[in-house]
């Protein structure tokens, strides 16, 4: 049996190898995963990852059993319902627009209906919204999607544990979403004092990059 059954949507924000780590990790720590993508969701998967077809297989590196993929359109569809109980719902990365319109319960697609499904059964719902700099518009809709009981997370990646890669970035968020939604990963090792305190020491010694 799987261990968790997640949903995962995807919107048109910049961010896509945020949601493709995300399958990824979700597929190797068991869980059932359920994939909504708004159609630019869909674009900026194709833009930043060069994927230009959802299919189960490409988004888990070949555990493709584990996902289901959901049409967007389908207001219907088993999301859409109170009675698909799952463990928590992750969109990432969260448009502006989709982070306004669960915060003001408007539901234009099966992504936005089964969030904001989410809230009135009083699940896990993580909005990893992307954009800078915040207008007051975004800052209150965040606001009102916590108050509704949301968690709202900025893709803002720490550099305290060193990233020497891109994909140390992206997985510093990933380990972060797992957390908040109960998921168990190995991916890298938390906020250690000795830890850092000798990485530190590691990059004093090495020489320094450059902007330029
Ligand atoms: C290339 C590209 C990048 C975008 N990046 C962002 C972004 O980082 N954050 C954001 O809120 N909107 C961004 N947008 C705008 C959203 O895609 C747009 O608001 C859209 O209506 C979102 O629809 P959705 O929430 O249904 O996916 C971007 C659009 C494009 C075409």
């Amino acid at each position: 049996m799987a261990s968790k059954r997640i949903i995962v949507g995807i919107t048109g924000a910049s961010g896509a190898p945020y949601a493709v780590r995300l399958l990824h990790h979700l597929a190797r720590a068991d869980c059932e995963t359920h994939l909504v993508a708004s159609s630019l969701g869909r674009r900026l998967l194709a833009d930043e990852c060069g994927i230009k077809r959802l299919d189960p297989d490409t988004l888990t590196d070949g555990l493709g059993s584990r996902l289901t993929i959901h049409n967007e359109n389908d207001l219907g569809g088993p999301l859409a319902s109170g009675s698909f109980v799952h463990d928590g719902m992750i969109v990432v990365p969260c448009s502006g627009n989709t982070l306004s319109k669960v915060a003001y319960g408007l539901t234009d697609n099966q992504l936005q209906r089964a969030a904001m499904v989410t809230l009135k059964e009083r699940r896990r719902l993580v909005l990893a919204h992307r954009e800078t700099p915040l207008s007051l518009v975004e800052i209150e809709a965040m606001r009102a999607a916590t108050l509704a009981g949301a968690v709202v997370m900025p893709l803002s990646p720490g550099f305290y544990l060193n990233p020497a890669t891109i994909g140390d970035l992206v997985d510093f968020m990933v380990a972060r979403m797992l957390d908040l939604v109960g998921v168990p990963h190995r991916i890298q090792p938390r906020w250690d004092e000795q830890l850092a305190a000798e990485r530190a020491e590691r990059l004093a010694s090495a020489p320094r990059p450059t902007a330029s």
